[in-house]
């Protein structure tokens, strides 16, 4: 079974409501057949957006949640709110969450068996930090993270997760992995997935690179045999850019 390659865009905090809508419609208008694609805007243009997607094959994501179903939590959103406005996919454990705004491991876990359960997708980001690399201790790092944060979930339930490798030191800063690291990488975390959910969910499970990817990086990544499609920040904010990222993962469905 070939893996069905996965982009997501990643708007983080940008756009506002007029701007996200008219990227969604020509990011909808453009995208290849045999890609699968979601928008991940702010969650204040969720239901925008949707209603942009609405009747494309499309889906809609969110950047965050929280774990809980509801109670007081004054400002957080809930896994059900979200599936009430159109979300499918839920972003969880990217590295801004967990190294600018302080989630932990254990946070990370808690979310993605929340969104797991809930039935929705769950993007899960991993991924070194720069001194981590240089002490050589990517694959380790890596397996960390996952192993934290899918340990303990339902065999089912992997059947809804995207692993996102990011390393940290790429994202947004225009330093891209070479796709030989980026392989070796995606390759383990497969290792490592085999070992937690077994080896035929390792083989379909699809793990995508993220961290400055672009037009002109995207074609030499997503041909390695391990790399099934990319979480893209900036370039997803312009429709060219990214619709060209989409045709270059389509190319390898
Ligand atoms: P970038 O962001 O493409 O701007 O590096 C990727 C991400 O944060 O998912």
């Amino acid at each position: 079974m070939t893996r069905t390659p996965f982009v997501g865009g990643n708007w983080k905090m940008h756009t506002d409501r007029a701007g996200g809508v008219a990227l969604a419609l020509a990011v909808a208008a453009g995208a290849p057949d045999g890609c699968e694609t979601s928008l991940f805007p702010p969650f204040p243009y969720l239901l925008p957006v949707a209603e942009a997607l609405a009747g494309t094959a499309l889906t809609l994501g969110a950047q965050d949640c929280h774990h809980e179903p509801e109670g007081a939590f004054t400002g957080e959103v809930s896994i059900p709110m979200l599936a009430e406005c159109g979300v499918g996919a839920v972003l969880t454990g990217h590295s801004e969450r967990r190294h600018v705004l302080g989630e932990t491991d254990e946070t990370v876990a808690r979310k993605t068996h929340a969104v797991l359960k809930a039935g929705l997708a769950c993007v899960l980001c991993i991924g070194e930090r720069l001194e981590e690399r240089r002490e050589g201790r990517t694959d380790e790092v890596n397996a960390r993270q996952l192993r934290a944060a899918l340990e303990g979930l339902d065999a089912g339930a992997f059947e809804r997760l995207v692993v996102a490798y990011e390393p940290v030191w790429a994202i947004g800063t225009g330093n891209v992995a070479t796709p030989e690291d980026a392989q070796d990488a995606h390759a383990h975390i497969r290792g490592v997935l085999g070992e937690i959910a077994g080896a035929e969910r390792a083989r379909t499970t699809r793990i995508i690179y993220g961290g400055s990817l672009k037009p002109d990086n995207a074609r030499d990544l997503l041909a390695r045999p391990d790399i099934d499609g990319g979480l893209v920040g900036g370039a997803s904010l312009d429709p060219a850019q990214f619709l060209e990222i989409l045709r270059a993962a389509a190319e390898n469905a």
